[in-house]
């Protein structure tokens, strides 16, 4: 299996792709505090956190990047809350939520195909001495040791399982490792305009002392198999640092085109999962729409 040579350099990807990170812990915490197993919260000693454990607390509304921020949260009496029980964050890439998630307190558990992600997360833990774990693993044949009291798998990587087994497998393995109630979070690409499926392109930067990372994200329509709905996608990192400019081609990456009905029926047919929601983005307040929809829809699965 190949994976795309954009994963050998964390460094680049972390920056590339931290734009709403903490918008997408504040969903994770929200989505713990309206749908979580049992007793999610916990006193904390400091006031680190306050406005997600705020979001955390009953205003799931307020949880998208474009209201966190401006959010005007009901006082707190005196303390703030923290998850819980340990998480898992499947595909974590250069540790984004992990690392965020451990920051507000949490025990995160992070696996991911690439050794260079996996090296740089762990690395990046024990610099800041976070409670964070993370190892070297295949989601199409996951092993995990839970328990946890969530799962995510976000931006994309779940179009990783080609086949409808693989899906179906994949899910079963993850509910074996959550509690019972514990939830599992999924977020991936689905085609706005159906005479677009295959040949979107997505492009955005972020910059950072003197360092710019410019991301497109490629669709090759050509290589669409209309039987296995899986086609090739690509993307490509353009880095500006010291002056300089040069490009890392990722490759061409088989992903599976998942609709949302399929997504539906592949749940049910897991048996282990209820899907309490999918969502036009990282907010409990906007369900799957054709009108609010973002590139990204993000699902809310509760394990039976
Ligand atoms: C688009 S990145 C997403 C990373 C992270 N979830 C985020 O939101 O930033 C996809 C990640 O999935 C990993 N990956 C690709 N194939 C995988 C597989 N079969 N099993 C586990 N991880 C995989 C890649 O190494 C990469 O770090």
């Amino acid at each position: 299996m190949t994976n795309s040579e954009v994963y050998r350099h964390p460094r680049y990807y972390a920056l590339g792709y931290r734009w709403q990170t903490e918008a997408e812990c504040d969903f994770i915490q929200a989505c713990l505090a309206a749908h979580g197993p049992g007793e999610v919260g916990r006193p904390l000693d400091s006031d680190v956190g306050a406005t997600a454990a705020v979001l955390a607390r009953g205003r799931p509304e307020r949880a998208s990047l474009g209201h966190a921020r401006d959010a005007h949260p009901e006082p707190v009496e005196g303390r703030v809350q923290r998850v819980e029980g340990r998480l898992l964050d499947i595909g974590c890439g250069a540790g984004r939520h992990a690392l965020e998630l451990a920051r507000r307190g949490a025990a995160v558990q992070g696996i991911d195909l690439s050794p260079e992600m996996v090296a740089y997360v762990s690395e990046a833990a024990r610099t800041e001495g976070l409670d964070v774990t993370v190892s070297v693993a295949n989601l199409r044949d996951l092993h995990l040791e839970g328990p946890f009291a969530a799962a995510w798998c976000f931006m994309d990587t779940f179009r990783f399982l080609l086949t409808n087994g693989d899906i179906v497998e994949h899910l079963r393995r993850v509910a074996a490792a959550l509690v019972p109630g514990g939830l599992y979070l999924t977020d991936f690409w689905v085609p706005r305009q159906w005479d677009q499926i295959g040949s979107e392109i997505h492009q955005w930067e972020q910059t950072e002392n003197g360092l710019t990372v410019r991301v497109f994200y490629l669709q090759h329509p050509e290589s669409a198999d209309p039987v296995s709905q899986t086609f090739e996608d690509e993307l490509v990192l353009e880095i500006h640092e010291g002056g300089t400019v040069r490009e890392i081609r990722g490759g061409r990456t088989k992903t599976r085109l998942l609709m949302p009905q399929e997504f539906r029926a592949l749940v049910a047919e897991s048996g282990v999962f209820d899907l309490l929601g999918s969502y036009s983005d990282f907010d409990l307040a906007k369900p799957l729409a054709a009108a609010s929809m973002s590139w990204r829809m993000v699902s809310v699965l509760k394990r039976r």
